[in-house]
C-alpha cells in the first residue's frame, strides 16, 4: 500500500501512472461540459434528443482539485473538451485556475465562440487549439453541424493563426458526407500553417455509425497521393496521428486511424468525464468515480492508480467496433 500520501513526489517518482503494459500516462483529457451549440451528424445527430446537462457536473474548483492531483501523479498535458468547452460560463476562470498548474494546456472547440476567448487563451499560454471543421462548403457545414456558422469558424481560425497559435483542424470524414473534400482541406494547408487532421468516423451511442461510412487511412492517403507529392513526417512518441505534409505546403496533414489502424500500443491518455469519472480509454466501459470521492474528502490518488491498472491493451478490450455503439456519448466522455 502507499505510504505517506501527502508527498506527491512519491507518486510521480514511482511512475504511478504506468499501466500493466508499461505505458506511461501523462496526458489527461477533460470533458468540461456536455452542452453543445452544434449538432454534428457524427456526434449528436438531430434525430437524438439533446443530451441533458449532467446532473452532477464538476465545478471549476473541483476540476482544478482533480487536475492538481493528476499533475502530482505525472500528468503533463491537459486538454479541455466537451461538448463545447467555451459554453461553460466559468470557462475563463477555469482556464485561469488550470493555468497555475505545471501542465501544458490545450482546448478542442467548434470554434464559433473563439474570438471572445482569444485574450484568455493567450493568458493561459495554450499549447494548441483544435478546431472542428468538417466541410469547407457553407451549405454542407450547415448540413453536418445544423448551424450556419461556417464563415465565423473560418474567420476565427484565421484569428488564431494571426495570434500565433498552433492550430489543428479536426475533420471527421464520412463516405456519405464529405470525403469529396479531402483535397480542398489539403489545399488549405498550402498557404496557411494549419494542421489538418482527418479523423476516422468512430462509433458511439446514437451516432448512426456504420462501417461502410468510415473513410479509412489507406483510402485517404491514396486519394491524396494521386494528386500531391506527400512527405511522411516524424511523429512524436504517443502521437495518435500519422503525420504528413504535401511538398511545399506551409501546413501539414495527419490521419487519426482509430478504426482501421488503432494506435493503442503507446497510448498515454486518460479521460475525465463531465461528471467526474475517470476512464482509462475512450472505449472503456469501466469508470472510476473521482468526483464523489473528492466530495467525500477521500484521497483520490489510489483510485486513479487502481483505475489505470485495469486498462486493456487495445480499444478498451473490444474487438468488434460495433460493440462501441453501446458506449456513452462522445460529449459525455470528451472528444
Ligand atoms: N468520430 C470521430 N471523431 C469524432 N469527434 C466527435 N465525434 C466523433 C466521432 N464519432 C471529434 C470531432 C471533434 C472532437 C471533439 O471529437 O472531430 O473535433
Ligand atoms: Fe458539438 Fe463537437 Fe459534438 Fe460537433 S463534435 S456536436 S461541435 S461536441
Amino acid at each position: 500500500m502507499m505510504k505517506n500520501p501527502d508527498e506527491s513526489s512519491f507518486f510521480s517518482e514511482h511512475g504511478c501512472l504506468t499501466d500493466s503494459f508499461g505505458r506511461i500516462h501523462d496526458y489527461l483529457r477533460i470533458s468540461v461540459t456536455q452542452s453543445c451549440n452544434f449538432r454534428c451528424a457524427y456526434c449528436i445527430p438531430n434525430t437524438n434528443p439533446c443530451p441533458p446537462p449532467a446532473g452532477n457536473s464538476m465545478s471549476a474548483a473541483e476540476i482544478y482539485e482533480i487536475s492538481k492531483t493528476f499533475c502530482a501523479l505525472g500528468i503533463k498535458k491537459i486538454r479541455l473538451t466537451g461538448g463545447e468547452p467555451l459554453l461553460r460560463k466559468d470557462f475563463p476562470e477555469l482556464l485561469d485556475k488550470l493555468g497555475a498548474l505545471p501542465v501544458q494546456l490545450a482546448v478542442t472547440t467548434n470554434g464559433v465562440l473563439m474570438d471572445r476567448f482569444i485574450d484568455c487563451f493567450l493568458k493561459a499560454n495554450l499549447l494548441s487549439v483544435n478546431v472542428s471543421l468538417d466541410s469547407l462548403k457553407p451549405e454542407r457545414f450547415f448540413e453536418i453541424t445544423g448551424e450556419n456558422f461556417f464563415n465565423k469558424v473560418l474567420s476565427n481560425i484565421h484569428l488564431l493563426l494571426h495570434h500565433g497559435f498552433h492550430v489543428k483542424v479536426n475533420t471527421v470524414l464520412m463516405s456519405n458526407m464529405n470525403k469529396d473534400e479531402i483535397s480542398d482541406f489539403i489545399d488549405l494547408t498550402l498557404d496557411y500553417p494549419v494542421h489538418v487532421r482527418f479523423i476516422e468516423y468512430m462509433p458511439f451511442a446514437g451516432n448512426n455509425w456504420d462501417y461502410w461510412k468510415v473513410v479509412g487511412l489507406n483510402e485517404i492517403l491514396e486519394s491524396i497521393k494521386r494528386k500531391y507529392k506527400v512527405v511522411k513526417l516524424d511523429e512524436p512518441k504517443n502521437s495518435t496521428a500519422k503525420k504528413f505534409q504535401v511538398k511545399g505546403h506551409k501546413g501539414t496533414f495527419a490521419v487519426i486511424s482509430t478504426v482501421t489502424k488503432p494506435f493503442c500500443s503507446d497510448c498515454n491518455r486518460l479521460r475525465l468525464t463531465v461528471d467526474g469519472k475517470m476512464r482509462n480509454c475512450l472505449f472503456a466501459t469501466m469508470e472510476t468515480d473521482l468526483l464523489n470521492a473528492l466530495r467525500q474528502g477521500k484521497d483520490i490518488r489510489p483510485l486513479i492508480i487502481a483505475g489505470l491498472r485495469d486498462k486493456k491493451k487495445e480499444r478498451g478490450g473490444h474487438t468488434e467496433m460495433s460493440a462501441l455503439l453501446n458506449n456513452r456519448k462522445m460529449v459525455e466522455i470528451g472528444g
